[in-house]
């Protein structure tokens, strides 16, 4: 397994699953989720709408429709104002997590991650990063035989996002 790094939209990644930053509600946003939405038309909607919505730190599974991606994971951040420092990374850890367990679940090799939290939900980008990264690598080392994932993407969208993921990831 490989962790890459990018700048790009992530919504262009054709690859097996795109994880979306979404809310508890999963009916779409701003930010990540209302350009994943977008991107995927209507259908996406409509299926999120039989999900029941979503809990913090926990994640579903779509379709991509419209989107060059087969699957869209929609995971939960935590708001980092409301739980304390320790409890916003336990969730954030989960949604990498839950995410990569469902990428495992539906047989993906290849599965993309925005910077979940960091935007609205105003995770600090350099905890948030660290957590990301540990979670990754901690999972493959835990399940090296049983996961079929052979390339996770870790993708931001401005230069400063991606030089961060590339200093961690040298770290
Ligand atoms: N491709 C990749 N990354 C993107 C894109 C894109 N097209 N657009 C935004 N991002 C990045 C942002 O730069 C940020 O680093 O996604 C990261 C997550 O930011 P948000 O989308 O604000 O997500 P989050 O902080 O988890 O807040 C989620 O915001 O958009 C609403 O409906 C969403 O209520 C939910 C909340």
């Amino acid at each position: 397994m490989t962790i890459k790094s990018i700048q790009t939209d992530i919504t262009t990644l054709q690859i097996d699953a795109i994880v979306n930053a979404a809310n508890n509600t999963l009916l779409g946003g701003g930010g990540v989720d209302d350009v994943i939405h977008s991107a995927a038309g209507p259908e996406l909607l409509e299926e999120c709408r039989t999900l029941n919505g979503c809990e913090t730190g926990d994640a579903k599974i779509t379709k991509g429709y419209d989107l060059p991606a087969k699957y869209v994971i929609h995971t939960v951040g935590p708001i980092y104002g409301q739980y304390s420092p320790n409890e916003a990374k336990n969730l954030l850890e989960s949604c990498y997590l839950r995410s990569l367990q469902l990428a495992d679940e539906n047989k993906c090799k290849s599965i993309a991650f925005p910077a979940v939290s960091t935007g609205v939900y105003m995770f600090p980008k350099e905890e948030a990063t660290r957590v990301a990264i540990k979670t990754i690598r901690d999972y493959f080392q835990d399940n090296e035989i049983a996961s079929t994932i052979d390339e996770v993407i870790l993708v931001s969208f401005n230069e400063y996002d991606k030089s961060l993921i590339d200093s961690v990831l040298k770290g």
